[in-house]
């Protein structure tokens, strides 16, 4: 009994150590707290992409002093079932270093998923984590916030941008670029023929030859550039100062892309979800108090297929709320250990016609999490004369006019962060 208990345990240890089917990461870090002694607290947040739930990998330290890790737990944000199956985790570490040197983490192993058209079957991805005390903030660096779904896909006969989420608690500048073999952060680092990168972390799909369709890994570095000279001090003293050409951290973004089949349409809103209000715009900022639940309101439809599933990644205990066709909201509760985190959150609505899966496009927010400024709500009741050659649309009135209200706000001396949100528009 004994005997086979323990096979069993050996055999279990077996296969998530040779784990296969990845479907990429991603990993940002928040440092916490300086110490007396000099050590400086630092939680790494990463995504693990995998076919199974249960299936992980294990960052090690790749260069310089990484300190020591307390225990990391691995928590389910978000599967999809369907013709390909994926479950992403969350994990956070928590790493105490006794200086603040920079250090690297890395992520290798194999393998993806089967059948990577360009060619990719290890899995090899880097952190660069830069604490240094910064001349412009007085603060240890803090890395670009991202995330990413495990698959992003696309009709093979459609143009498509995917604009990544880029955000910088910093205020640096953030840049894309494929993975560096010579640096080790993908092996090898094949980037898709498919796809067209610009700096600013925007991929363009073009419609292509059907020859092109399949999965692609799409192995990305994301960098934070300080926007003038700065100076890094490191705990014992020494400075470097660094310019405007130097990166400060790199994060890994990693993901699958499926290229699908053709589609009859490319307009969205007939096969391929179409987002209305109030769902919030791409990289919009949204502001979420300690112990108070934030909603994303989504919502989309489709005239010509059918909704089927909202896929998200965001903090582990995010949760998903099904209100009705194409409705749905996203909840969250900061906690207070979270103050001052900014926290991504990535999106799409998945529509299916005659057994093929058609994807909106990507929609991602950053979550600001603070103390409440504004505890109650104010509601406003305004009635405005609004004259137009043709008939207005709902998305018209809530896209336009909400901005209209928010520049007569902000010129009033209301704060840009001031949540804003139209509860009702009556048309006579
Ligand atoms: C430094 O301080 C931290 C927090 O008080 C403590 O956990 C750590 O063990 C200390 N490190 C050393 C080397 O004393
Ligand atoms: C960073 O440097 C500034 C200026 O020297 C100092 O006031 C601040 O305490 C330092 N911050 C940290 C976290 O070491
Ligand atoms: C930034 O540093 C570079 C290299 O040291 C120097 O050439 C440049 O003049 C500096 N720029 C500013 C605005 O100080
Ligand atoms: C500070 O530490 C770095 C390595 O972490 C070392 O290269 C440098 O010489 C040290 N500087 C001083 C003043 O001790
Ligand atoms: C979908 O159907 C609605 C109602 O019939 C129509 O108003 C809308 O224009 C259609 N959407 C597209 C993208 O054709
Ligand atoms: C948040 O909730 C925790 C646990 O209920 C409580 O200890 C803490 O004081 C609360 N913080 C704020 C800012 O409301
Ligand atoms: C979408 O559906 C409508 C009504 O069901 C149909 O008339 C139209 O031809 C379809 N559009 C496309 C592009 O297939």
């Amino acid at each position: 009994m004994t005997f086979t208990m323990s096979l069993f345990l050996l055999l279990l240890l077996v296969c998530s150590t040779q784990a296969s089917h990845f479907y990429g990461t991603v990993m940002t870090y928040y440092p916490k707290n300086n110490n007396a002694n000099g050590s400086i607290t630092v939680d790494l947040h990463y995504k693990l992409n995998f076919h199974l739930c249960s299936q992980f990998a294990t960052w090690a330290c790749f260069s310089g002093d990484c300190g020591t890790d307390s225990d990391v737990v691995l928590s389910e944000v978000d599967e999809e079932i369907g013709t390909l199956e994926w479950c992403q985790n969350e994990g956070i570490m928590t790493r105490q270093v006794s200086t603040n040197a920079p250090f690297q983490l890395w992520l290798a192993g194999g393998n993806w998923i089967d059948n990577i058209v360009n060619g990719i079957i290890n899995w090899r991805a880097i952190t660069l984590v830069e604490l240094r005390n910064r001349s412009d903030t007085n603060q240890a660096n803090r890395s670009p916030q991202t995330t990413i779904l495990p698959v992003l896909r696309v009709p093979s006969n459609c143009q498509r941008d995917f604009n990544l989420l880029a955000f910088d608690p910093d205020g640096d500048k953030v840049e894309c670029r494929y993975g560096n073999e010579a640096l080790s952060e993908c092996n090898p680092c094949t980037p898709p023929s498919v796809l067209n990168l610009s700096p600013s972390c925007t991929l363009s799909f073009s419609p292509t030859d059907s020859i092109n369709k399949g999965l692609w890994a799409v192995q990305l570095v994301m960098e934070d550039f300080p926007t003038q000279n700065i100076t890094l001090t490191q705990t014992n003293g020494t400075q470097t100062t660094i310019t405007t050409i130097n990166a400060i951290s790199k994060i890994p973004v990693q993901f699958v892309l499926s290229v699908d089949r053709a589609v009859p349409s490319c307009t969205e809103g007939l096969y391929l979800p179409k987002f209305l209000p109030p769902t919030p715009d791409n990289r919009a900022q949204l502001y979420a108090p300690v112990n108070q639940t934030l909603e994303i309101r989504i919502n989309a439809k489709a005239n010509n297929s059918t909704i089927s599933d909202l896929l998200f990644s965001g903090p582990y205990n995010m949760n998903r709320i099904i209100l009705g066709a194409g409705q749905y909201i996203l909840s969250w509760t900061p906690s207070e250990n979270q103050i001052g985190e900014n926290h991504p959150v990535c999106f799409v609505v998945q529509a299916l016609f005659n057994t093929v899966e058609y994807q909106s496009k990507l929609r991602c927010v950053i979550v600001n999490v603070g103390y409440d400024p504004y505890p109650i709500p104010i509601f406003i009741g305004l009635k405005m004369k609004v004259s137009a050659l043709s008939s207005l649309s709902e998305d018209y009135i809530y896209d336009k006019i909400i901005e209209k209200i928010r520049a007569e706000m902000l010129s009033q001396g209301v704060p840009s962060d001031f949540p804003l949100s139209l509860i009702r528009a009556k048309l006579v």
